[in-house]
């Protein structure tokens, strides 16, 4: 394993704009009417909550093309109740595109996490991350007994994510769609830049019966 990172000097303004003819002319060659059936409209079965992190792109690491998965990401996807885009997103993806799947995906390694488990400033977002120092509060005694720093940046990435999918249980968005009868589940998934391979974290739920009492709407 060597230190470099990935060279981006060949990246400019112009050629992500060559780039993109080289897109349309192989789209296609694939599929003659690929851009036609993509400008009908949209029936994504697939929610993605994903960090910023441009090494974490839905569509690269998942092998999937443009109209397959509906994208939310922000800084260390953090998913919390009173973040209006968040909802937005949510609320038309459940609602108006009917996904099946709502998938919270975190990534080891994330510079968020770690600036949340740390006691230096970044900036304002400083503020946002620290939705993530209260994951770290709930989990404090798992945590702090984790003596290797990377180790416990991990596990701090493993449970922002359950903390996600937990947070998304417990929006009036997702339990109304439940009440209804609509079949959408709610998963978190966690990327290892080191490899390009994702896990399962297996905190699933399609119902509200996982949540504290105090949560579930009737
Ligand atoms: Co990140």
């Amino acid at each position: 394993m060597n230190n470099e990172i990935h060279d981006t000097s060949h990246i400019s303004y112009e050629s992500l704009l060559e780039g993109n003819k080289q897109f349309v002319a192989k789209s296609l060659a694939e599929d003659p009417e690929f851009f036609d059936k993509l400008a009908n409209g949209q029936k994504p079965p697939i929610l993605w909550i994903g960090c910023a992190d441009s090494r974490v792109p839905a569509n690269q690491i998942t092998n999937t093309k443009p109209g397959e998965i509906f994208v939310h990401r922000n800084i260390a996807n953090v998913v919390v109740h009173t973040d209006m885009n968040m909802l937005s997103v949510l609320d038309y993806a459940v609602n108006v595109l009917q996904v099946k799947h709502v998938i919270v995906v975190g990534h080891y390694g994330c510079g968020g996490v770690l600036a949340a488990m740390s006691n230096q400033q970044v900036g304002l977002i400083d503020n946002w991350l620290r939705h993530i120092k209260d994951v770290y509060r709930y989990h404090t005694k798992e945590l702090d007994a984790i003596t290797d720093e990377k180790e416990r940046g991990n596990r701090l990435v493993e449970l922002n994510v359950a903390e996600g999918v937990q947070n998304l249980s417990k929006t009036s968005i997702v339990q109304n769609a439940w009440k209804n009868g609509q079949n959408l589940s709610i998963h978190g998934w966690v990327y290892a830049l080191a490899t390009g391979e994702i896990t399962d974290l297996k905190v699933s739920c399609s119902n509200n019966t996982n949540l504290n009492e105090v949560f579930r709407f009737e």
